[in-house]
């Protein structure tokens, strides 16, 4: 009886040491609500490797180059507010006109190759059976995780879309930096999201760049009152003029950790954007600003929250849609893609 209470007590150190171990490694994020037709182990029998294929292949792009992350987080967000998740905006313009690419919003995004390059990778283990959307979805989570973010798992069985938005539905759905916090949270009302997952989907700001255009209209003619003095003069550095072509990194503090320091840059009037700043100026997100400047574990499980409704905005699901076989064309256009079905049908027959 004497021993017991030391050994209870290693007991219990072990299992908490145990249990948090676990529950800080992967957000347990699978209760989340989803909408019919994707589910949390879509590609158990189909494609098991899909997730580790995925994310050994970004470990590697990453080692190389870890801005290609946000390259990739960005990438996801501007296919799911336009015409939903379905990877219209990896397609190339056709003959037919410019693409969802060709829009203003989606002329600075990158990380197109990387995204194929994992989609040729997943089809060669288990065929043409993933769809680009899906990879897309998992290359953001995991562009978050490899950064320092959390963890979490991703809802998938999106199909690929079979067409591209307007140039003019791109602009409609996605905000402009210079949107104060109110038109932000009106516009992504629209979408379901309350203050909170806006304020927590804008900490994808935590990591990436931007390009002087995106900003200096808080610098020149005169400078934005609301920015810190110093960080301005820094900014007019970078960006001698108005349309200088140079970029700058979102967050001044840690410009490539998936963390709370965005935040931090607001309470400090040094956030890029006037759609960044503005959250901490308005009264209605001001204190969810503070709360996750001061509690990065609370932004983070908001940040899953928002991105796992982000992740299913207006998806193809079943029959609808297709899965293409490269994440650039549609398979209607894919030439290479349409030989290789006249020759399958061809073999088959004899
Ligand atoms: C709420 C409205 C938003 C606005 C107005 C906005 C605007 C912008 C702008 C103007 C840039 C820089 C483009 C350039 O000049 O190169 C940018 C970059 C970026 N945005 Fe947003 N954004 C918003 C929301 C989001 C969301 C929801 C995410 C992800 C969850 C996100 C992730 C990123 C990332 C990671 C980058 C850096 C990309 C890179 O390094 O290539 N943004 N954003």
């Amino acid at each position: 009886m004497a021993n017991a209470t030391p050994f209870t007590a290693f007991l219990l150190v072990s299992f908490l040491c145990i249990s948090s171990y676990f529950s800080f490694s992967k957000a347990e994020n699978t209760a989340l609500p989803i909408v019919s037709g994707l589910s949390w182990t879509f590609y158990q029998k189909s494609c098991p490797k899909v997730e580790s294929i995925v994310r050994k292949q970004l470990q590697k792009v990453f080692k190389e180059d870890i801005s290609q992350a946000a390259a990739l987080l960005r990438l996801h967000f501007h296919d799911c507010f336009v015409q939903g998740c379905d990877a219209s905006v990896l397609l190339d313009g056709s003959a037919s006109g410019p693409s969802e690419q060709d829009a203003p919003p989606n002329l600075t995004l990158r990380g197109f190759k990387i995204i194929n390059d994992l989609r040729a990778l997943v089809h060669k283990e288990c065929g043409r059976v993933v769809s680009c959307a899906d990879i897309a979805a998992l290359a953001a989570r995991d562009s978050v995780y490899l950064s320092g973010g959390p963890d979490y798992d991703v809802p998938l069985g999106r199909r690929d879309g079979l067409s591209f938005a307007t140039r003019d539905a791109t602009l409609q759905n996605l905000p402009p930096p210079f949107a104060n916090a109110d038109t932000i949270l009106s516009s992504l009302a629209t979408k379901n999201f309350d203050p909170t997952d806006v304020v927590a989907l804008s900490g994808g700001h935590t990591i990436g760049i931007s390009h002087c255009g995106s900003f200096t209209r808080r610098l020149y003619p005169t400078q934005d009152p609301t920015m810190d003095q110093t960080f301005a003069k820094n900014l007019r550095r970078v960006c001698p003029t108005e349309n200088s072509t140079n970029t700058t990194v979102l967050d001044i503090r840690t410009p490539n950790k998936f963390d709370n320091k965005y935040y931090v840059d607001l309470m400090n009037r040094q956030g890029l954007f006037t759609s960044d700043q503005d959250l901490y100026t308005n009264g209605k997100t001001r204190s969810i600003v503070t709360s996750f400047a001061v509690n990065e574990t609370l932004f983070f499980e908001k940040f899953v929250v928002a991105m796992v409704k982000m992740s299913q905005l207006s998806v193809l699901t079943g029959k609808t849609g297709e899965i293409r076989a490269n994440c650039s064309v549609r398979n209607a256009n894919n030439r290479s893609f349409l030989a290789s079905v006249v020759e399958e049908n061809a073999t088959s027959e004899y």
